[in-house]
């Protein structure tokens, strides 16, 4: 069973400057509500018990959102405010269930994913990508799912327009082995259109295995110097390890440039 999440929330959010100069993107309200928090939900609609945060010193106010305790009680002592209250159980619930390791380097994905070796208990756990949100069905349950079913790691897939795959992760998949799901041959990370063996890319939602970190510590820094998970996936891949691309269902919405963070504000007040 998928118990466990973990979140990496280390990197510096470049592309949302200049609010990310002083602020946690992941904190951005989307509708008036943190991203993160949508993140959240979906772990918890999905049956997870406990969820690893991957922070660092610079993006210590997220932990500070979740333990504000002491702010609440000042305040719903003064007010008694049913919404405020409901606010404060629902981060009480999620404090509850968080843990915080730090990557005060961002070196990439895969040493983010590192950081959280030890706290690592099943044999799988499962990876959210907070800039990644999938509205309207929730991905992480299809892909425990779709895990149950196949016995194997599982990757989100969308096909995205031939001209922008040196922006994914880009899947080269084989045979078919169920109603929206297919068996990966490779993997590559942020290939040129020239290389790219797809136009079917990797969106922020995985089931890995745990031997995903024995493959990560032997790796070299890949694409732009960074540690990147896909090329531990994609040796794991090489070494006959079963993972499956799964067509999600639901509406996919990029919350990491500021493009898209307007667009999900609109595309989410429409739900
Ligand atoms: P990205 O590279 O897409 O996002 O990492 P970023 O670094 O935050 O933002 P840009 O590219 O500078 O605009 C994908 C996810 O992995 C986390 C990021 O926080 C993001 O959620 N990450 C990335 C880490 O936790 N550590 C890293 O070293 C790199």
């Amino acid at each position: 069973m998928i118990k466990q999440a973990i979140i990496p929330l280390a990197g510096l959010g470049t592309r949302l400057l200049p609010l990310t100069s002083v602020f946690a993107k992941e904190l951005l309200p989307i509708n008036g509500k943190p991203g993160l928090e949508y993140i959240l939900d979906e772990c918890f609609e999905a049956g997870i018990k406990e969820i690893i945060f991957i922070i660092s010193d610079k993006k210590k106010m997220i932990k500070d959102y979740f333990y504000n305790d002491t702010f609440y009680k000042k305040i719903l002592k003064k007010k008694k405010d049913i919404r405020i209250l409901k606010e404060y159980k629902k981060i009480l619930k999620y404090k509850k269930m968080i843990k915080f390791v730090y990557q005060n380097k961002p070196l990439g994905t895969g040493d983010a994913v590192m950081k959280t070796k030890k706290h690592i208990k099943s044999n799988h756990f499962l990876m959210l990508l907070p800039d990644d949100l999938i509205v309207k069905n929730n991905c992480s349950k299809e892909m425990i799912n779709v895990h149950k079913k196949h016995k194997s790691s599982v990757m989100a897939s969308m096909t995205v327009n031939k001209k922008t795959v040196s922006r994914w992760g880009i899947y080269k998949l084989s045979k078919k082995l169920s109603k929206n799901n297919y068996k990966i041959e490779d993997v590559i990370e942020k290939p040129k259109i020239k290389d790219a063996p797809s136009n079917k890319a990797v969106i922020g939602r995985y089931i890995l295995p745990k031997k995903i970190f024995s493959e990560i510590k032997d790796l070299k820094p890949g694409k732009g110097g960074e540690i990147h998970i896909t090329d531990a996936i994609q040796n794991l891949i090489k070494k006959n390890n079963l993972f499956v691309a799964h067509n999600f269902k639901g509406k996919y919405l990029d919350c990491g440039t500021l493009h898209g963070y307007i667009n999900s504000t609109l595309e989410i007040s429409k739900l």
